[in-house]
Protein backbone atom coordinates (compact mmCIF):
# COMPACT_ATOMS: atom_id res chain seq x y z
CA UNK A 1 0.00 0.00 0.00
CA UNK A 2 2.70 2.60 1.07
CA UNK A 3 5.08 1.56 -1.90
CA UNK A 4 1.77 1.84 -4.31
CA UNK A 5 0.75 5.43 -2.59
CA UNK A 6 4.84 6.35 -2.67
CA UNK A 7 4.68 5.39 -6.57
CA UNK A 8 1.33 7.68 -7.08
CA UNK A 9 3.50 10.62 -5.58
CA UNK A 10 6.23 10.80 -7.73
CA UNK A 11 3.73 9.80 -10.88
CA UNK A 12 1.93 13.32 -9.95
CA UNK A 13 5.15 15.63 -9.31
CA UNK A 14 6.77 14.29 -12.62
CA UNK A 15 3.39 15.53 -14.44
CA UNK A 16 3.50 19.04 -16.08
CA UNK A 17 0.34 18.94 -18.79
CA UNK A 18 -1.25 21.90 -18.74
CA UNK A 19 -4.66 20.23 -20.13
CA UNK A 20 -6.36 19.25 -17.60
CA UNK A 21 -9.08 17.45 -19.46
CA UNK A 22 -9.81 15.08 -16.87
CA UNK A 23 -10.66 16.33 -13.33
CA UNK A 24 -8.01 14.32 -11.26
CA UNK A 25 -8.02 14.79 -7.14
CA UNK A 26 -5.23 12.86 -7.10
CA UNK A 27 -3.55 15.69 -9.13
CA UNK A 28 -4.25 18.96 -6.86
CA UNK A 29 -3.29 22.21 -9.13
CA UNK A 30 -4.65 24.68 -6.15
CA UNK A 31 -2.98 25.30 -2.73
CA UNK A 32 -6.27 24.11 -0.90
CA UNK A 33 -6.74 21.16 -3.04
CA UNK A 34 -2.98 20.34 -2.58
CA UNK A 35 -4.05 20.16 1.48
CA UNK A 36 -6.46 18.07 0.69
CA UNK A 37 -4.81 15.71 -1.42
CA UNK A 38 -2.04 15.27 1.14
CA UNK A 39 -5.02 14.45 4.18
CA UNK A 40 -6.16 12.14 1.93
CA UNK A 41 -3.02 9.88 1.18
CA UNK A 42 -2.36 10.06 5.45
CA UNK A 43 -6.60 8.79 5.58
CA UNK A 44 -6.11 6.20 2.72
CA UNK A 45 -2.52 4.78 4.30
CA UNK A 46 -4.10 4.11 7.69
CA UNK A 47 -7.18 2.61 6.11
CA UNK A 48 -5.20 0.78 3.96
CA UNK A 49 -3.29 -0.93 6.63
CA UNK A 50 -6.52 -1.78 8.23
CA UNK A 51 -7.79 -3.38 5.20
CA UNK A 52 -4.48 -5.40 5.11
CA UNK A 53 -4.60 -6.55 8.77
CA UNK A 54 -8.25 -7.25 8.64
CA UNK A 55 -8.10 -9.56 5.25
CA UNK A 56 -4.76 -11.53 6.41
CA UNK A 57 -6.66 -12.48 9.40
CA UNK A 58 -9.88 -13.23 7.54
CA UNK A 59 -7.54 -15.34 5.23
CA UNK A 60 -5.50 -17.31 7.65
CA UNK A 61 -8.87 -17.91 9.70
CA UNK A 62 -10.73 -19.29 7.02
CA UNK A 63 -7.85 -21.68 5.77
CA UNK A 64 -6.29 -22.83 9.11
CA UNK A 65 -10.04 -23.37 11.39
CA UNK A 66 -11.96 -24.67 7.76
CA UNK A 67 -13.66 -28.28 7.89
CA UNK A 68 -11.48 -31.29 7.37
CA UNK A 69 -11.77 -34.79 6.98
CA UNK A 70 -15.25 -36.38 5.58
CA UNK A 71 -17.32 -34.38 7.30
CA UNK A 72 -18.88 -36.48 9.37
CA UNK A 73 -18.27 -35.92 12.42
CA UNK A 74 -20.73 -33.26 14.01
CA UNK A 75 -18.91 -32.16 16.27
CA UNK A 76 -19.06 -28.50 17.69
CA UNK A 77 -15.18 -26.84 18.24
CA UNK A 78 -15.10 -25.45 21.38
CA UNK A 79 -17.53 -22.32 22.32
CA UNK A 80 -15.61 -19.24 23.70
CA UNK A 81 -17.27 -16.62 25.70
CA UNK A 82 -16.05 -13.78 27.07
CA UNK A 83 -12.18 -11.99 27.02
CA UNK A 84 -12.24 -9.08 28.56
CA UNK A 85 -8.92 -8.18 27.30
CA UNK A 86 -10.06 -8.79 23.67
CA UNK A 87 -13.08 -6.95 23.40
CA UNK A 88 -11.37 -4.25 25.16
CA UNK A 89 -8.97 -4.10 22.56
CA UNK A 90 -11.20 -4.14 19.45
CA UNK A 91 -13.41 -1.45 20.90
CA UNK A 92 -10.75 0.54 22.41
CA UNK A 93 -8.65 0.71 19.27
CA UNK A 94 -10.69 1.71 16.65
CA UNK A 95 -11.96 4.41 18.76
CA UNK A 96 -8.28 5.54 18.97
CA UNK A 97 -8.24 5.48 15.17
CA UNK A 98 -11.24 7.04 14.61
CA UNK A 99 -9.95 9.94 16.75
CA UNK A 100 -6.94 10.50 15.00
CA UNK A 101 -8.73 10.59 11.61
CA UNK A 102 -11.22 12.86 12.92
CA UNK A 103 -8.31 15.53 14.20
CA UNK A 104 -6.45 15.26 11.57
CA UNK A 105 -9.18 16.23 9.07
CA UNK A 106 -10.89 18.90 11.09
CA UNK A 107 -7.57 20.95 11.25
CA UNK A 108 -7.15 20.46 7.51
CA UNK A 109 -10.96 21.55 7.07
CA UNK A 110 -9.81 24.23 9.84
CA UNK A 111 -6.48 25.61 8.05
CA UNK A 112 -8.98 25.64 5.11
CA UNK A 113 -11.74 26.67 6.24
CA UNK A 114 -10.07 29.68 8.27
CA UNK A 115 -7.64 30.75 5.95
CA UNK A 116 -6.75 34.67 5.60
CA UNK A 117 -7.88 36.12 2.12
CA UNK A 118 -5.37 38.40 0.78
CA UNK A 119 -6.29 42.55 0.53
CA UNK A 120 -5.78 41.64 -2.91
CA UNK A 121 -8.20 38.68 -3.49
CA UNK A 122 -10.21 38.53 -6.62
CA UNK A 123 -13.88 37.72 -5.37
CA UNK A 124 -16.34 36.29 -7.36
CA UNK A 125 -19.45 35.65 -6.85
CA UNK A 126 -21.17 32.13 -8.37
CA UNK A 127 -24.86 31.31 -7.99
CA UNK A 128 -26.27 28.01 -8.83
CA UNK A 129 -29.22 27.73 -10.90
CA UNK A 130 -31.02 24.61 -12.33
CA UNK A 131 -28.82 23.25 -15.04
CA UNK A 132 -26.41 26.31 -15.13
CA UNK A 133 -23.79 28.67 -12.63
CA UNK A 134 -24.19 32.30 -12.61
CA UNK A 135 -20.73 34.36 -12.32
CA UNK A 136 -20.39 37.56 -11.01
CA UNK A 137 -17.12 39.48 -11.16
CA UNK A 138 -17.91 42.34 -9.09
CA UNK A 139 -14.75 44.07 -8.88
CA UNK A 140 -15.04 44.08 -12.61
CA UNK A 141 -18.80 44.58 -13.09
CA UNK A 142 -19.68 42.06 -15.40
CA UNK A 143 -21.54 38.80 -15.32
CA UNK A 144 -20.68 35.66 -17.30
CA UNK A 145 -22.03 31.88 -16.77
CA UNK A 146 -20.50 28.36 -16.67
CA UNK A 147 -17.20 29.38 -17.25
CA UNK A 148 -14.84 30.88 -14.70
CA UNK A 149 -11.50 32.41 -15.69
CA UNK A 150 -9.28 33.54 -12.98
CA UNK A 151 -5.71 34.14 -12.47
CA UNK A 152 -2.72 31.90 -11.46
CA UNK A 153 -0.47 32.35 -8.62
CA UNK A 154 2.85 31.86 -8.52
CA UNK A 155 5.88 31.89 -5.81
CA UNK A 156 6.73 35.98 -7.06
CA UNK A 157 3.05 36.91 -7.29
CA UNK A 158 0.43 35.39 -5.03
CA UNK A 159 -3.22 35.58 -6.84
CA UNK A 160 -5.82 33.84 -4.63
CA UNK A 161 -9.78 33.99 -5.75
CA UNK A 162 -12.41 34.24 -3.51
CA UNK A 163 -15.62 32.72 -4.32
CA UNK A 164 -18.92 32.94 -2.57
CA UNK A 165 -21.51 30.61 -3.52
CA UNK A 166 -25.19 31.26 -3.31
CA UNK A 167 -28.05 29.31 -4.86
CA UNK A 168 -31.29 30.71 -6.48
CA UNK A 169 -33.29 27.71 -6.30
CA UNK A 170 -32.21 24.29 -4.63
CA UNK A 171 -28.92 22.85 -3.11
CA UNK A 172 -26.26 22.69 -5.61
CA UNK A 173 -22.35 21.71 -5.17
CA UNK A 174 -19.56 23.65 -6.78
CA UNK A 175 -16.97 21.17 -7.30
CA UNK A 176 -13.72 21.29 -9.14
CA UNK A 177 -11.65 18.58 -8.21
CA UNK A 178 -8.19 19.98 -9.02
CA UNK A 179 -8.87 23.34 -7.37
CA UNK A 180 -10.71 22.73 -3.90
CA UNK A 181 -13.47 20.07 -2.09
CA UNK A 182 -16.87 20.70 -2.92
CA UNK A 183 -18.90 23.30 -1.11
CA UNK A 184 -22.62 23.32 -1.44
CA UNK A 185 -24.61 26.32 -2.48
CA UNK A 186 -27.50 26.86 -0.58
CA UNK A 187 -30.42 28.61 -1.13
CA UNK A 188 -30.92 31.72 1.42
CA UNK A 189 -27.08 31.33 2.15
CA UNK A 190 -23.64 32.70 1.14
CA UNK A 191 -20.98 29.91 1.89
CA UNK A 192 -17.40 30.23 0.73
CA UNK A 193 -14.24 28.81 -0.87
CA UNK A 194 -11.17 29.83 -2.39
CA UNK A 195 -8.84 28.72 -5.11
CA UNK A 196 -4.58 29.54 -5.46
CA UNK A 197 -4.45 27.47 -9.12
CA UNK A 198 -0.74 26.41 -9.36
CA UNK A 199 -0.87 25.68 -12.80
CA UNK A 200 -2.75 27.15 -15.77
CA UNK A 201 -5.10 25.61 -18.25
CA UNK A 202 -8.97 24.39 -18.15
CA UNK A 203 -10.00 22.39 -15.15
CA UNK A 204 -13.68 20.36 -15.66
CA UNK A 205 -15.83 20.76 -12.47
CA UNK A 206 -19.18 19.51 -12.16
CA UNK A 207 -22.22 19.94 -9.80
CA UNK A 208 -21.96 17.84 -7.28
CA UNK A 209 -24.94 17.55 -5.54
CA UNK A 210 -28.47 15.82 -6.91
CA UNK A 211 -30.46 19.36 -7.71
CA UNK A 212 -32.80 17.47 -10.65
CA UNK A 213 -33.10 16.12 -14.06
CA UNK A 214 -30.09 17.68 -15.54
CA UNK A 215 -27.84 17.80 -13.02
CA UNK A 216 -25.20 15.72 -14.61
CA UNK A 217 -25.29 18.32 -17.29
CA UNK A 218 -24.31 21.36 -14.91
CA UNK A 219 -20.48 21.48 -15.67
CA UNK A 220 -18.45 23.80 -15.16
CA UNK A 221 -14.90 24.93 -16.26
CA UNK A 222 -12.43 27.15 -14.12
CA UNK A 223 -9.59 28.26 -16.54
CA UNK A 224 -6.32 29.68 -15.52
CA UNK A 225 -4.48 32.27 -16.91
CA UNK A 226 -1.20 34.40 -16.46
CA UNK A 227 -1.94 37.47 -14.65
CA UNK A 228 -1.73 39.81 -17.62
CA UNK A 229 -3.55 37.10 -20.21
CA UNK A 230 -6.43 37.21 -17.30
CA UNK A 231 -6.32 41.11 -17.85
CA UNK A 232 -6.63 41.11 -21.01
CA UNK A 233 -10.09 38.73 -20.28
CA UNK A 234 -11.19 40.87 -18.28
CA UNK A 235 -11.27 43.73 -20.39
CA UNK A 236 -12.78 41.99 -23.49
CA UNK A 237 -15.19 41.05 -20.60
CA UNK A 238 -15.76 44.65 -19.90
CA UNK A 239 -16.13 45.85 -23.66
CA UNK A 240 -19.36 47.49 -24.76
CA UNK A 241 -20.99 45.61 -27.16
CA UNK A 242 -22.17 46.95 -30.92
CA UNK A 243 -24.52 45.59 -33.06
CA UNK A 244 -23.60 45.17 -36.27
CA UNK A 245 -25.68 46.49 -39.05
CA UNK A 246 -25.20 43.21 -40.95
CA UNK A 247 -27.04 40.93 -37.92
CA UNK A 248 -30.01 43.80 -37.52
CA UNK A 249 -32.65 41.35 -38.24
CA UNK A 250 -31.57 38.57 -35.82
CA UNK A 251 -31.41 41.40 -33.45
CA UNK A 252 -34.32 42.67 -34.24
CA UNK A 253 -36.11 39.28 -33.92
CA UNK A 254 -34.70 38.73 -30.57
CA UNK A 255 -35.57 41.61 -28.94
CA UNK A 256 -38.87 40.93 -29.98
CA UNK A 257 -39.12 37.39 -28.59
CA UNK A 258 -39.66 36.57 -24.79
CA UNK A 259 -35.79 35.82 -24.98
CA UNK A 260 -35.22 39.14 -23.36
CA UNK A 261 -37.39 38.22 -20.33
CA UNK A 262 -34.88 35.48 -18.97
CA UNK A 263 -31.72 36.56 -20.70
CA UNK A 264 -29.71 40.01 -20.36
CA UNK A 265 -27.54 41.23 -23.30
CA UNK A 266 -25.79 44.62 -22.11
CA UNK A 267 -27.06 47.60 -23.88
CA UNK A 268 -30.03 46.11 -25.07
CA UNK A 269 -33.71 45.97 -23.77
CA UNK A 270 -32.33 42.43 -23.16
CA UNK A 271 -32.70 42.59 -19.65
CA UNK A 272 -33.81 38.93 -18.17
CA UNK A 273 -32.16 37.36 -14.91
CA UNK A 274 -33.53 33.45 -15.24
CA UNK A 275 -31.11 32.71 -18.00
CA UNK A 276 -27.75 32.64 -18.29
CA UNK A 277 -26.14 36.49 -19.45
CA UNK A 278 -25.39 36.20 -23.26
CA UNK A 279 -23.52 39.67 -23.27
CA UNK A 280 -19.88 37.56 -24.45
CA UNK A 281 -21.71 34.29 -25.41
CA UNK A 282 -19.42 33.62 -27.97
CA UNK A 283 -15.85 33.99 -25.49
CA UNK A 284 -17.75 30.74 -23.91
CA UNK A 285 -16.24 27.25 -25.16
CA UNK A 286 -19.62 25.03 -24.21
CA UNK A 287 -23.58 26.28 -24.05
CA UNK A 288 -25.91 24.62 -21.96
CA UNK A 289 -23.57 24.67 -19.14
CA UNK A 290 -20.84 22.13 -20.98
CA UNK A 291 -23.69 19.94 -22.43
CA UNK A 292 -22.09 20.96 -26.17
CA UNK A 293 -19.34 22.86 -27.85
CA UNK A 294 -20.38 26.31 -28.58
CA UNK A 295 -20.55 25.73 -32.50
CA UNK A 296 -22.80 26.99 -35.12
CA UNK A 297 -24.92 23.31 -35.34
CA UNK A 298 -25.15 23.20 -31.69
CA UNK A 299 -26.06 26.97 -31.48
CA UNK A 300 -28.61 26.64 -33.72
CA UNK A 301 -29.66 23.37 -32.95
CA UNK A 302 -30.25 24.77 -28.92
CA UNK A 303 -31.61 27.70 -30.43
CA UNK A 304 -34.29 25.86 -32.10
CA UNK A 305 -35.02 23.45 -29.32
CA UNK A 306 -33.18 23.16 -26.17
CA UNK A 307 -35.11 20.35 -25.26
CA UNK A 308 -32.68 18.51 -28.02
CA UNK A 309 -29.46 18.58 -26.33
CA UNK A 310 -30.80 19.63 -22.71
CA UNK A 311 -33.86 17.54 -22.03
CA UNK A 312 -35.56 19.11 -19.30
CA UNK A 313 -34.02 22.65 -19.55
CA UNK A 314 -35.71 25.28 -18.40
CA UNK A 315 -35.78 27.15 -21.29
CA UNK A 316 -38.69 26.35 -23.57
CA UNK A 317 -38.79 25.22 -27.75
CA UNK A 318 -39.78 28.46 -28.70
CA UNK A 319 -41.52 27.73 -31.92
CA UNK A 320 -39.27 29.75 -33.90
CA UNK A 321 -39.22 29.48 -37.87
CA UNK A 322 -36.22 28.35 -39.58
CA UNK A 323 -35.61 31.91 -40.76
CA UNK A 324 -36.06 33.06 -37.25
CA UNK A 325 -33.14 30.59 -35.90
CA UNK A 326 -30.78 31.76 -38.45
CA UNK A 327 -31.63 35.08 -37.91
CA UNK A 328 -31.11 34.91 -34.28
CA UNK A 329 -27.64 32.47 -34.43
CA UNK A 330 -25.97 35.31 -36.67
CA UNK A 331 -26.86 37.76 -34.18
CA UNK A 332 -25.59 35.35 -31.24
CA UNK A 333 -22.27 34.72 -32.91
CA UNK A 334 -21.45 38.54 -32.88
CA UNK A 335 -21.74 38.54 -28.52
CA UNK A 336 -18.12 38.28 -28.53
CU1 LIG B 1 -26.77 21.47 -9.53
CU2 LIG B 1 -26.58 19.12 -9.24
Amino acid sequence: MACMLIGLTTAIAQSDSTVHEVANMFEPKSTPAEMIHEISLLVLLICGVIFVIVTTLLVYTVLRFRRRGSGDDHEEPPQVYGSTQIELAWTVLPILITVVLILVTARTIGEIQDAEMPADALNIRVVGHQWWWEVHYPDYDFVTANEIHIPLSSATERRVTHVALESADVIHSFWVPQLNGKTDLVPNRTNHLWLEPTSTGTYLGNCAEYCGTQHANMQLRVIVHPPDEFAEWVRTQQAAPTVDPAVARGYDTFVSNSCVNCHTVNGTVADGVFGPDLTKLMTRQTIGAGVAPNDTANLRSWVRDPQVLKPGALMPDMKLLDSEVDDIVAYLQTLK
